[in-house]
């Protein structure tokens, strides 16, 4: 028996992690402009969320807004988070926005240390696994649920950071399409949104970040860099199309 077709966010629940940095806030934004709740998460930064919080309730105070913190790297914080979700909004994400992530640019294999190997799958894979499985048991008894990842154009190859980075995100494309294909009787989609060269994020302040690199401005097909608001219109157009799983969709202004 198949699903009925149901790609309303109004009155469902967004949990959008690393909503203090750039992509993360603004994937936020918009889908609470779109009428969902929200649940966020920062690790570091409270004061962005707080703001954030703050912007959002000014327009709607009758919905509910939640801030978390976690460290993704702790599976313990991770289950304290779904805790706290349930308790706070009596009910788990309907909508999970998997986009905390890390990522310190070191290019050449030889400079990369294990160390930096493994917190790096940690903070990008494993802990996309792990949300990924807390989230599923609400999604499953509601036969909705929308999960999309935040990737990245390095996974396919290209990338201002190193060979670290692009497997964790790889990984994250890997993840993504097995469980569309194995869970697609659901209701539940899987799909990611594969960045590249965003400015105006903790990652790359502004085009000047990305001079001289395979991201600078003058290699890019368009032009310029792309801004969070672009990431996060993709981000809700999967939350609202159900019909779509499985898929990777890269933004990029055409940088290949
Ligand atoms: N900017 C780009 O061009 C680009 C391109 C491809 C992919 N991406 C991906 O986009 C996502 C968002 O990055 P961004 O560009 O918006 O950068 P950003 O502004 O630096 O945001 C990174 C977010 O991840 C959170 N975070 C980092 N480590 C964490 C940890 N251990 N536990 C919990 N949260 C953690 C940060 O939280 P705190 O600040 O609170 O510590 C912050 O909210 C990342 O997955 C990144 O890999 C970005």
């Amino acid at each position: 028996m198949s699903v009925p077709v149901d790609n309303e966010i109004r009155g469902k629940l967004a949990l959008v992690t690393g909503a203090s940095g750039g992509i993360g806030a603004a994937c936020a934004r918009d889908l609470w402009a779109n009428g969902a709740s929200l649940a966020i998460t920062y690790n570091s930064n409270k004061a962005s969320t707080d703001q954030l919080i703050s912007d959002l309730q000014k327009d709607d105070s009758s919905r509910k807004i939640s801030a978390h913190q976690c460290d993704v790297v702790n599976e313990a914080d991770l289950k304290r988070l779904y805790a706290e979700v349930n308790q706070q909004h009596g009910q788990g994400a309907d909508i999970l926005v998997v986009n905390a992530g890390y990522g310190k640019r070191v290019s050449n294999i030889l400079d990369i240390a294990i160390e930096e190997w493994d917190y790096t799958i940690n903070v990008n894979l494993r802990s996309s696994f792990i949300l990924t499985k807390l989230a599923v048991p609400h999604m499953q008894s509601r036969q909705w649920g929308r999960v999309i990842y935040i990737s990245s154009i390095a996974a396919g190859g290209t990338s201002i950071n190193g060979c670290h980075y692009s497997a964790s995100k790889a990984g994250v494309q890997g993840l993504s399409k097995n469980l569309a294909n194995k869970m697609g009787k659901s209701g539940i989609t899987f799909n990611d949104v594969a960045p590249a060269m965003i400015t105006e994020t903790g990652m790359i302040r502004d085009e000047e970040a990305l001079k001289g690199t395979p991201g600078d401005v003058k290699n890019i097909p368009v032009g310029r860099s792309g801004r969070p608001q672009e990431i996060a219109n993709a981000v809700t157009m999967l939350a609202r199309t159900g019909y779509m799983t499985g898929q990777s969709l890269l933004i990029s202004g055409g940088l290949k």
